[in-house]
């Protein structure tokens, strides 16, 4: 039997491309793991009526972890229309199979490391090393939204908070409320889970992004809490920004940076700000990851217009096969194809069209397998 069980997720577009070019490079350090093929993504929304089918959840819960590459997904009307005949008009609604496998597994955080590789040409700047740790259960995403405004929510909300009241004459149906959501919990465990990887990883300051001073109840929670962890971690100082602000900063100074909290938006927008500062989309690989279960992914969506043409640049996928390493205890292994990943890109001859070059999604992978 293999050490490992991993799902295996290529999903739709590009998925398939990228997730060959992964399995070069698990055929090159000979992981010892069973892929198993889990079934996601758009197909699966047009003749099931659900891009995340039952059966792939079962399959995940007899993994140990997951590689998921892309999907894709449209607005209300279109994904509709798509459904096969048989399923329409019965009330199907569309829900991102992604943000769903992050709360049924409760993988809270979403790690994004951004670091600049030498030899780049889209770096902004080639001193960065940042890792973004966003909330990835809680916040605004929680997915508690109403529209039209039920009436006994305002009745409730008027009762409780004087400033409903500038709403009183706007009718229902003119008013759409998203709640942000903070537990308590929730702030800690993300908060914890920066620090500790700050410590081990050697890194001075840990960045909590929020904005406090306007919205007091949410992100004056995550404050709080985060002061009273960093008080536990006598050598790591704890810097605290307003998300606006911090935008600023990221563009201005980068390199001050290092490890960087944030709630479920706010981490989403500033985490997108910062892989694009060390190339963007090609490069930008995220573990989302729980107390016993995780999913690591790169950040771009399906491509629909490279599909099956492997153009893309595979390196967002293999910095995400990286981070699986990291996560199964596999460290030198992970150590060894980064820096396989770190040399094709200085060396600088095998690229695809994103870095000027011509050579397609498997040359690139081919070029890093052969480093190993
Ligand atoms: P996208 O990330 O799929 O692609 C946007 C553009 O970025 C591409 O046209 C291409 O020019 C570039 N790009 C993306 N990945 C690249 C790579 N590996 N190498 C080089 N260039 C790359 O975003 P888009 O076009 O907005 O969305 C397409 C579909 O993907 C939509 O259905 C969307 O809903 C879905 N999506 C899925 C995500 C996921 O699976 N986590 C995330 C983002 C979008
Ligand atoms: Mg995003």
């Amino acid at each position: 039997m293999a050490k490992y069980r991993i799902a295996w997720m290529p999903g739709d577009g590009i998925g398939v491309d990228v997730m060959d070019a992964a399995r070069i490079v698990l055929d090159a350090i000979a992981l010892d793991a069973e892929f198993i093929h889990a079934d996601i993504g758009w197909e699966f929304w047009c003749t099931e009526g659900e891009p995340l089918p039952q059966r792939t959840i079962d399959t995940l819960k007899t993994c140990d972890c997951a590689l998921f590459a892309a999907i894709t997904s449209k607005p209300k009307e279109e994904a509709e229309a798509e459904l096969i005949p048989e399923l329409q008009g019965q009330g199907l609604t569309y829900r991102s199979p992604i943000v769903r496998m992050r709360q049924l597994f409760d993988l809270y955080v979403n790690l994004r490391p951004c670091k600049a590789f030498k030899g780049n040409p889209l770096n902004y700047r080639d001193d960065l090393n940042l890792v973004v740790f966003r909330e990835n259960t809680q916040g605004l995403y929680a997915g508690v939204e109403f529209h039209p405004l039920p009436a006994e929510v305002r009745e409730a909300l008027e009762a409780h908070s004087s400033r409903m009241a500038a709403f009183h004459d706007v009718p229902l149906e003119d008013i759409a409320l998203s709640c942000r959501i903070f537990t308590r919990r929730g702030c800690q465990r993300i908060v914890r889970r920066a620090f500790e990887y700050a410590q081990r990883h050697g890194y001075p300051t840990v960045t909590l992004v929020e904005k406090a001073n306007v919205i007091r109840e949410t992100s004056g929670l995550m404050v709080r809490e985060a002061r009273k962890i960093a008080a536990e971690y006598s050598g790591i100082e704890l810097w605290e920004t307003n998300v606006d602000a911090m935008a600023m900063w990221l563009v201005k100074n980068p390199q001050n940076y290092g490890v960087i909290v944030s709630s479920n938006m706010f981490g989403d927008i500033v985490s997108d700000l910062a892989a694009q500062l060390v190339g963007g989309l090609g490069f930008a690989a995220s573990g989302n990851i729980g107390d016993d279960f995780a999913i690591f992914e790169p950040t771009h969506g399906s491509a629909p217009k490279y599909a099956g043409q492997y153009k893309v640049n595979p390196t967002a996928m293999l910095l995400a096969v990286k981070l699986m390493l990291d996560w199964l205890g596999e460290t030198e292994t992970a150590q060894a194809l980064e820096q396989a990943i770190a040399d094709t890109i200085v060396e600088g001859k095998v690229r695809t069209y994103d870095l000027g070059g011509s050579n397609t999604t498997l040359e690139v992978a081919e070029a890093v397998a052969a480093r190993l």
